[in-house]
């Protein structure tokens, strides 16, 4: 991976920030806005579906799918820290043979990625400039759902985050976040054929889910 974000992503996402979160999962599950998240998703049927998690992090989501009965799942995911603890976890949970792991930036290796009924994006789209490729080119790749949690395009996430890019430039860091406005995701997720059928928001985050319309699956 050469994109100067995805060299930031490694530089972050180090082996031990990684263990401590999967720790911290071990002990009280996903946090709030992934628990929102796969609470909308169960609540609308994911018995035999497939699931697409890009960015999967230490793999919540993943795990609390496939045990309400999501089939199968990718794991597409640029930090190899992440990737070694997620495959780790997946082995001891016995589930390692129903996840496929792929290293790398989603947007260089979409035209590998097969479609699947859901796909989601748990705080990632913060994570990467080109919004427009990586939502585009993950929207494309969803057959029923679609979910996502990124920031809010508030004052207050702006400032905050302005912030915390400052304190990682000091420290060296390549890695930035990015508030996306609100408006140009949801219109490049709805002109691909999606509504918008669950709304939840935090302080920071918001959490939604887009589906087909029937019609259309
Ligand atoms: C803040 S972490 C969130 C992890 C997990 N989804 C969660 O909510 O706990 C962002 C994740 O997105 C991944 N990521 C960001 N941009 C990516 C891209 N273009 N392709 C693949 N993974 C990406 C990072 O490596 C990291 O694992």
């Amino acid at each position: 991976m050469n994109c100067c974000q995805c060299q930031g992503i490694e530089e972050l996402f180090s082996e031990s920030f990684v263990r401590d979160e999967l720790a911290r999962y071990r002990r009280r599950g996903p946090n709030k806005t992934t628990r929102i998240l796969i609470s909308a998703l169960k609540s609308r049927g994911v018995q035999g579906l497939t699931l697409l998690d890009i960015g999967g992090g230490i793999g919540a989501i993943q795990h609390e799918m496939l045990q309400a009965g999501v089939e199968h799942a990718t794991d597409v995911e640029a930090s190899s820290a992440y990737l070694n603890v997620t495959r780790e976890e997946a082995r001891r949970r016995g589930v390692a043979d129903r996840i496929q792991y792929e290293h790398g930036n989603f947007v260089d290796l979409a035209s590998e990625i097969k479609p699947a009924d859901i796909v989601t994006l748990d705080r990632v789209i913060c994570c990467y400039d080109d919004m427009e490729r990586l939502v585009g080119s993950s929207v494309v790749k969803a057959r029923k759902f679609y979910g996502v949690v990124y920031p809010r395009d508030t004052w207050w996430v702006k400032v905050g985050l302005a912030i915390q890019n400052f304190f990682l430039s000091l420290g060296r860091t390549r890695y930035r976040s990015f508030v996306h406005p609100t408006k140009a995701v949801d219109a490049l997720v709805t002109r691909n054929g999606f509504k918008q059928s669950f709304y939840r928001q935090t302080f920071v985050w918001q959490v939604v889910v887009y589906a087909r319309p029937a019609s259309r699956l």
